[in-house]
């Protein structure tokens, strides 16, 4: 992208492919999500990429066009299709230069359109779910969220009470995830997530940074902040000031997918591994993929700053 703004701000642009160094492989991307995230660093409202030239996308699925002793190591050699998310955006491209251990096989079972809106939420969702704690009872902000509602997904699967909020349109999109979906628009909402978990919520994940989440815990529970959603025109400094804040706050965490995939890269991969598996074997239920070739990005830029409940854009590149 040229510079922060609409969609016409992104330039499809030709480069060459940087020579892997050390033990990095080239991988030919073929599919790549295109989120909420990607909507807002191309606006200029994300707190990770405070200045515009950047390549969007933070996840892709691939095939591995070189190997490497470490990639060998760990099964991918040339050929092997491989799913991954980064520490920092790039994904965007049709070749990507990266270190192996960013890299899982993809399941042979699993189309690889499905497996492109996994990685990023998926670790999200499972990250920030690891710092909520094991409390009995969690609320899950826009549980029809892309993020939301695998949150939502893992939660109820470890056992845990699970109340969501989402508008009342996207009632339909995750009616059948089974969970009580609470419309953040009401004013009284906080008091309808206590009542729907039949008190204070031991946990609560949030992407709104809302003070009155707060009303919804227990005295003594933990808030997980995925993101701030700041005043337009301010959302970076809102997020920056928001994340400082919980930063200072000892029943407040911040849950980052990048910080994790960058400083826990076998805990990050043993867990894309078994998101990845999950999906295929029908036990978690992704965001629906809907492509657009890379040639059409500005339409699937417009098509994500609307994408309906429970879909999700992904760019191909093959
Ligand atoms: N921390 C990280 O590492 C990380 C990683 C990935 C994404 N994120 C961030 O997480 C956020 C969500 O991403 P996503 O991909 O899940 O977005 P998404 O698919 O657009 O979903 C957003 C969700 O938020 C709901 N929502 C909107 N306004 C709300 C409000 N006032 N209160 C509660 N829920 C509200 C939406 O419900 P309706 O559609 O019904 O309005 C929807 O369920 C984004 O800000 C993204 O940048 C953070």
């Amino acid at each position: 992208m040229s510079r922060f703004g609409d969609p016409t701000a992104m330039v499809l642009a030709r480069e060459p492919v940087r020579p892997p160094r050390g033990n990095e492989v080239v991988v030919r991307v073929t599919h790549a999500s295109l989120g909420a995230t990607d909507v807002l660093a191309r606006r200029g409202g994300y707190v990770l990429q405070p200045a515009p030239g950047f390549i969007t996308g933070y996840d892709f699925v691939g095939e591995l066009v070189t190997e490497s002793a470490v990639s060998v190591a760990l099964g991918l050699r040339v050929g092997s299709r491989v799913v991954a998310a980064l520490p920092r955006m790039g994904a965007h491209a049709t070749f990507v230069t990266v270190a192996p251990t960013l890299l899982v096989a993809l399941p042979p079972t699993l189309d690889p359109a499905a497996a492109a809106v996994l990685p990023l939420d998926g670790v999200t969702a499972a990250h920030a779910l690891d710092l909520a704690g094991p409390g009995r009872s969690i609320l899950v902000q826009g549980a029809s969220g892309a993020v939301g509602m695998l949150a939502a997904q893992l939660a109820l699967r470890s056992g845990r009470t699970v109340v969501g909020t989402a508008s009342a349109r996207s009632a339909d999109a995750i009616g059948d995830l089974g969970i009580p979906l609470i419309d953040y628009s009401a004013p009284d909402w906080p008091a309808r997530v206590r009542e729907a978990a039949e008190g204070p919520v031991d946990a609560a994940i949030d992407h709104t940074g809302s003070p009155r989440v707060r009303e919804t815990l227990a005295t003594d529970g933990m808030l997980v902040r995925t993101a701030f959603a700041g005043r337009s025109g301010h959302e970076r400094a809102d997020a920056v000031r928001g994340f400082a804040r919980a930063a200072r706050n000892r029943s407040e965490r911040i849950c980052s997918a990048p910080l994790f995939i960058a400083t826990r890269r076998m805990a990050y991969r043993r867990l894309l591994a078994s998101l990845l598996a999950d999906v295929a074997d029908g036990g978690l239920r992704t965001a629906e993929p809907t492509l657009f070739p890379l040639a059409e990005v500005w339409e699937a830029q417009r098509a994500a700053e609307s994408a309906p409940p429970g879909r999700k854009v992904v760019l191909t590149m093959v």
